[in-house]
């Protein structure tokens, strides 16, 4: 059943950010404060993750250091492993996640092991987290499709998401990393993951790279799923997955949901500020088509 609610999980500040050059840290702190201004109570402020690989992350906890923290705002960050899971701590994220793949081929990219390996890596830092009440979110990436691997059955994207969920992340993020994924394909996957993690802890995490990321969120919420990642501006992509660029815009998603009746709590005019303030100290206009419509 549709829901009436939707909870928006802002990824930009990370996601979006981990794919550009050169961002000042005043202007990442910046981006989290109006996003929290703009009523977003979920915000991936950074990830711990080696500055080898993802240079852009690494004054994550300056970030995090310097944000000003609103009380009813969960500011979390991104984990591969156990030293990420104790810069965070350090860092005071409220929650933190990790990061799966359905595919082999990205799982190897992006964190330089199996699937296999990547699980058992998690299971003490969510052992840990678990015992310090510190909540983990889970992604499974690839979900409609790898850059390396092509197609991915629906039955590994079930099998990751089920294996996380039993070892005890609250959230199963599915992320369709490079954005190929198609309405009924979409809710096909999200219908069969379902079967396995109830779908009130299942998120879409829809990439817009090939323009579907809507009509595939839209074929999925009469499915009951209520959590939304995205990108305010559209920011964003990922570096492990060539063509990934256009993570779906915050300030489009909420036009649509709010159009649709479906409560965020969120302010589109500040979101869309938020937006037009860190495109432009990126250089160029907002990625929202909707931020664009309304002006600066
Ligand atoms: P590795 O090279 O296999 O591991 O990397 P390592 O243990 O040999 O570490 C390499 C170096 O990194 C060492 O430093 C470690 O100390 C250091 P050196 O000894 O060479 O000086 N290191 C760390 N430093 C800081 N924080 C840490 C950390 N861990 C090790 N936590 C590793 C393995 C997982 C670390 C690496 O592959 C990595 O950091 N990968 C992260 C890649 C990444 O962030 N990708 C983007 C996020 S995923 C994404 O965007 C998808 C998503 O949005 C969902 C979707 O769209 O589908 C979530
Ligand atoms: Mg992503």
């Amino acid at each position: 059943m549709r829901p009436d609610k939707v909870s928006l999980f802002e990824v930009g500040p990370r996601d979006g950010l981990q794919n550009e050059k050169s961002v000042p840290l005043a202007d990442k702190i910046q981006l989290v404060n109006n996003l929290a201004d703009a009523g977003v109570k979920r915000i991936e402020t950074g990830s711990f993750v080696s500055p080898k690989w993802v240079p852009q992350m690494a004054d994550s906890s300056d970030v995090f250091a310097r944000v000003a923290r609103h009380a009813d705002v969960s500011y979390s960050a991104l984990t591969p492993n156990m030293r990420g899971l104790e810069a965070a701590l350090d860092a005071k994220a409220d929650e933190v996640a990790v990061f799966a793949a359905a595919s082999e081929g990205f799982s190897q990219r992006n964190i330089n092991c199996s699937i296999e390996e990547s699980i058992e890596r998690f299971i003490p830092l969510i052992e840990k987290a678990k015992s310090l009440n510190l909540p983990v979110r889970g992604y499974v990436s690839c979900t409609l499709g790898c850059p390396y691997d092509g197609d991915i059955p629906v039955s590994e994207v079930v099998r990751v998401s089920e294996i996380l969920y039993k070892l005890g992340v609250y959230e199963i993020s599915l992320g369709d990393t490079i954005g190929v994924g198609t309405p009924d394909k979409a809710r096909n996957m999200v219908q069969a993951v379902s079967a396995k993690v109830p779908m009130e802890k299942l998120a879409l995490h829809f990439h817009d790279t090939w323009g579907q990321a809507l009509a595939n969120i839209h074929a999925c919420l009469d499915l009951g799923v209520s959590t939304i990642d995205t990108s305010v501006a559209g920011l964003g992509g990922c570096p492990y997955a060539k063509g990934a660029s256009g993570n779906l815009a915050s300030e489009d998603l909420v036009y649509m949901l709010h159009g649709m009746g479906i409560d965020t709590g969120i302010d589109l005019q500040k979101l869309a500020a938020a937006g037009h303030k860190i495109s432009q100290a990126l250089g160029r206009p907002s990625g929202s088509k909707v931020a664009q419509a309304m002006g600066s």
